[in-house]
């Protein structure tokens, strides 16, 4: 699809209307004369086959286990030397989306600071605060010699249990790709390239290396794709790393409906794919397929697919030379694009201190206050306050694998010693309790542990109100088993609540979790994993020196049995590997495109927490919904007011609904920053895909003619204001 994606400025100026998310547009056509192409053909035309083919595979940069840094290499997840004499630089290739990782603490002097985690992020709903958190990380990369950046994680959350769901961005297509595309964009803006990745459908842990998601391609142009397509044209990824899975029986890698037909052919994507480590199962077939660069195949692929093989098939004539041209040339093409070659990173110290304000105010903004009876919340400075469980004493919890950054400072939690991937759960030593201390000198803050129930109970009773800390950890490699908090934790908050019913519960999780005991508390804020700087930015939201704004971006099932798949089959396994490894596993989502919110709206469930939830310190109003179409382009016009008394940002959400009556759709929101008594007239343009089914015959969207519902609310069950508007129907451009 050839549309050129600009943030339209209505005339916000003339009449105080803010730009809303949700006006996408299309990516520029590449033009011929792209300078970055230019510049890549010119390197290239000089250029032995020999040279060029090693471009096409990337080393193990000594991440492993057991592994080392090759000569050059920084000690990361891969190294790539460049041709001698050809003027490119080195492939320093890092994870990952949260800040850099130091696999198996190779660099000794390895400082870096951890950003939340991407649902945090994405819970902002700040499109800024993505692309600035983007900027930090890829700043700290520059600065410690790495010029590509394995993050941009942008695959739905299709399942609550997901084991990487807390790298991503949640349910919804045009939220993931935007919020997803920022980041990038950000971590773009420091000359290192960063992955959109994993490209596609890798929405599960289970079985990842070997399982098959089946979906209809229309469905999953409208929704896994959407996001990937919204979020290259948002980030400009220097690269997309194919996924370890099958899609429709094919692997990500070798499958030349995502890689060709789709992303270069349809979304002109002019960068280079790179495989996820070992998600490489051939040479020719790879290649042909649209695979352009394989990661760490000396370390992670049963053979050395584009190392050795793929010379072969070439001098055999099964790999035309003009492909391996054209793999060079996207490679060499993005080492333009994004800088690489210009500017190349300059060693020096991280600004620890400004980089971890960074991931203290991504963490306050994504934080979501899920409940907020009485006003519990904020916290009085002078309240006597039992602080309970969740190591909250010492630190904050992060999620596991990959995208797992070092603390600086060291661990603060001995774990019970887990030998498999990924280890122990590791938390960044910004406590809760030191912070809740500091923010309130005058409050009587108590701590407990939590792990003797009756302790916990004596220590709430005594106070005005109790804070229970619960964590959940997830990590790459396995799906959460269930949706519970970890250890003893429905127990003890139940039995805390019942003995002080002002009880506030702080949750550290990677996912969504049931909360059997919702009713009998008074506060739920839903912290995600905090980051390094966690603890601080909790304290500042409890004590109310920063109001929430987060808001969900999946939703939080009431039962499991609510979910489109209640089992995930082969989350039993022993471990992690095996069951990484389960063979034949098929999973077919039939549920099609009705991810989340839409499934729990076809199907009318009533879920917990709903996508788009979240509660603030302050009122708001909306009211003046309207609805216009001009030009092809359907704009939704709205007010918002702050009827409270305190300072606050609001997140109105407009959502769609096609004549045909499916599921809505999220076509866009707004931030709102408003002061007690202050309204703001709000625009939001709706990307037009949002309001149009796939044709997969013809491969293009097509907006049906009929009415069109649109509602303007708080969350995706929000039925309190909507409108319509009838539309005629027509194709959009491809
Ligand atoms: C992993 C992950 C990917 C990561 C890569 C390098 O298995 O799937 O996200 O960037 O390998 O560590």
């Amino acid at each position: 699809m050839k549309l050129s994606r600009k943030i339209f400025l209505l005339s916000a100026v003339a009449c105080g209307m803010m730009v809303a998310h949700g006006a996408a547009h299309a990516h520029a056509a590449k033009g011929p004369t792209d300078p970055a192409d230019e510049r890549a053909r010119q390197v290239l035309a000089h250029m032995s086959l020999q040279d060029k083919m090693s471009l096409l595979f990337s080393v193990d940069g000594g991440g492993f286990n057991g592994s080392v840094a090759p000569p050059g290499g920084l000690g990361s997840a891969a190294y790539l030397r460049a041709p001698a004499g050809s003027g490119l630089p080195d492939l320093q290739i890092s994870d990952a989306g949260l800040g850099i990782r130091n696999p198996a603490h190779i660099r000794k002097d390895g400082v870096a600071v951890s950003l939340p985690s991407g649902l945090s992020t994405a819970s902002s709903w700040d499109m800024d605060m993505a692309r600035e958190a983007g900027a930090m990380i890829g700043r700290e990369a520059w600065q410690s010699g790495f010029n590509v950046l394995l993050g941009g994680g942008a695959d739905l959350t299709r399942d609550p249990r997901g084991g990487r769901n807390f790298e991503y961005a949640g349910e919804d297509p045009l939220q993931t790709g935007l919020m997803v595309g920022s980041t990038i964009a950000g971590v773009q803006s420091q000359h290192v390239i960063s992955t959109l990745k994993h490209y596609a459908m890798n929405d599960l842990e289970t079985s990842r290396m070997t399982m098959s998601a089946d979906i209809d391609p229309v469905a999953m142009r409208e929704s896994d794709l959407l996001g990937f397509e919204i979020a290259m044209e948002t980030g400009h990824p220097g690269s997309v790393m194919c996924s370890y899975n099958r899609v429709n029986d094919l692997y990500a890698c070798e499958n030349p409906y995502l890689l060709t037909k789709t992303l270069k052919q349809d979304w002109h994507y002019p960068g280079f794919v790179m495989s996820d480590w070992g998600a490489t199962h051939s040479s020719a077939r790879s290649a042909l397929a649209g695979l352009d660069q394989e990661s760490a195949g000396d370390h992670t692929d049963a053979r050395p697919y584009f190392q050795t093989l793929l010379a072969a098939d070439v001098k055999a004539g099964r790999v035309p030379q003009s492909r391996i041209d054209d793999m060079a040339q996207r490679i060499v093409r993005s080492l333009f694009a994004q800088g690489l070659v210009d500017h190349p990173p300059v060693r020096a110290p991280l600004d620890v201190v400004t980089d971890t304000l960074v991931a203290q105010r991504d963490e306050e903004e994504g934080a979501v206050l899920l409940r907020n009876e009485g006003n519990v919340l904020p916290l009085a400075p002078t309240a006597r306050i039992a602080v309970i469980g969740g190591h909250a004493d010492v630190g904050v919890i992060s999620g596991g694998g990959s995208s797992q950054v070092d603390p600086i400072g060291g661990e603060v939690v001995k774990g019970p010693g887990k030998k498999d991937w990924p280890g122990d759960p590791v938390y960044f030593p910004s406590s809760p309790l030191r912070a809740m201390r500091a923010e309130a000198p005058a409050a009587h803050i108590t701590y407990d542990p939590g792990t003797n129930i009756a302790a916990a109970v004596r220590a709430a009773r005594a106070a005005d109100v109790a804070v229970v800390y619960a964590t959940q950890f997830t990590f790459e490699g396995m799906d959460a088993p269930n949706m519970h908090l970890d250890a003893n934790a429905d127990a003890l908050i139940a039995a805390v609540a019942a003995a002080n019913p002002r009880t506030v519960v702080v949750m550290e999780t990677g996912d969504p979790v049931l909360m059997p005991w919702n009713g009998s508390v008074a506060g739920v804020l839903e912290a995600w994993f905090p980051g390094s700087a966690g603890g601080t930015a909790i304290a500042r939201l409890l004590f109310g020196k920063v109001a929430p704004s987060g808001h969900l971006t999946m939703t939080f099932p009431q039962a499991e049995s609510q979910l489109a798949h209640p089992d995930i089959a082969g989350v039993n396994a022993n471990n992690v590997f095996e069951m990484q490894f389960h063979t034949d596993q098929e999973l077919v989502y039939d549920e099609g495109s009705d991810v989340g919110y839409r499934w729990f709206d076809r199907n009318h469930l009533k879920p917990l927490y709903p996508f788009g939830h979240g509660l603030t310190y302050t009122t708001f109003a909306t009211d003046g919904l309207a609805a216009g179409y001009h030009h092809k382009q359907l704009t939704v016009t709205f007010n918002v007011r702050n009827t409270g008394t305190r300072p606050g940002v609001d997140v109105p959400q407009v959502y769609v609904g096609l004549p045909d009556g499916g599921a809505r759709r999220l076509a866009g929101w707004q931030r709102v920053k408003l002061a007690p008594g202050e309204s703001r007239q709000v625009s939001v343009r709706v990307d037009p895909r949002l309001l149009a089914h796939f044709d997969g015959k013809h491969d293009r969207w097509d907006i049906p003619s009929g009415r069109f519902r649109v509602w303007l609310g708080h969350s995706a069950v929000d039925d309190s204001q909507q409108v319509s508007v009838h539309l005629s129907g027509r194709t959009l451009a491809p």
